[in-house]
């Protein structure tokens, strides 16, 4: 059987007008699936946190809003889907019986959200730990973890390694609103610690992924101790 690698795709690259993106990633997908097996989690990106945004000021309740998230992360997860065609499960799984049961198909499984109260982040974590993944590469829109927001403190540091402890610590004052969540959250690390679960943060670009899968030190190690 080959490995599994469990891949959070950052929502940000579903956004985008440049349509070629999300082809280009179908293909490079393809050709991994040739030694790995990827199952890859989409995040809902600027157009979950526009409708999310939109019903709060509505009234919706936060998990309501949560299940808007999904919806537009599963729909995320159809545009993959339809770009990698026939070697890709046919539809984005909904719960983590649906996501072994397309794992075992053999195919590319591509999923957007599970459950309210949790990002595609922790969602991710949980489903590397189901597939029993050999590694989780969280493709984000920064680079790896900094020691304060590289967007806001241009003399921030990149962290190569990071402790799982030292993350949760600076996790812990985070907000937790729907359309909130960050890198990683606390549930992600949770799964993450208790199954050991060999975890990367890395840019969100083919190259760099391409890399990370063959065992290059892109982005930031999460250390387990
Ligand atoms: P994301 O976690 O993808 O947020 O889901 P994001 O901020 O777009 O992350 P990036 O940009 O991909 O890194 C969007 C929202 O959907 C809900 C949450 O409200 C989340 O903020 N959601 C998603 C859930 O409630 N459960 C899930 O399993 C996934």
């Amino acid at each position: 059987m080959r490995k599994r690698i469990v891949i959070k795709l950052s929502g940000s690259l579903f956004g985008m007008d440049d349509e070629k993106i999300l082809k280009d990633y179908a293909t490079f997908f393809v050709r991994v699936s040739k030694i790995y097996q990827p199952i890859i989690i989409a995040g809902g990106g600027k157009i979950a946190r526009h409708y999310i945004s939109h019903a709060r000021s509505s009234g919706a309740d936060e998990s309501t809003l949560d299940e808007l998230g999904i919806e537009v992360s599963r729909l995320n997860a159809k545009l993959l889907i339809y770009a990698i065609q026939d070697k890709a499960y046919p539809h984005p799984p909904t719960n983590l019986k649906e996501v072994t049961h397309a794992a075992d198909s053999g195919l590319i499984v591509i999923t957007g959200g599970l459950h309210p109260g949790q990002s595609t982040n922790a969602t991710a974590a949980l489903i590397a730990e189901k597939v029993r993944a050999s590694v989780f590469l969280n493709a984000t829109d920064v680079d790896g973890v900094y020691d304060s927001d590289p967007n806001k403190n241009k003399n921030a540091k990149k962290f190569k390694q990071i402790e799982l402890k030292k993350l949760r610590n600076m996790l812990v004052h985070q907000e937790s609103i729907a359309g909130g969540y960050d890198l990683m959250d606390i549930v992600a690390l949770k799964v993450i610690e208790r199954s050991k679960i060999k975890t990367r943060i890395i840019k969100a670009d083919i190259k760099t992924l391409e890399k990370a899968i063959k065992g290059s030190p892109e982005g930031t190690e999460i250390i387990l101790t």
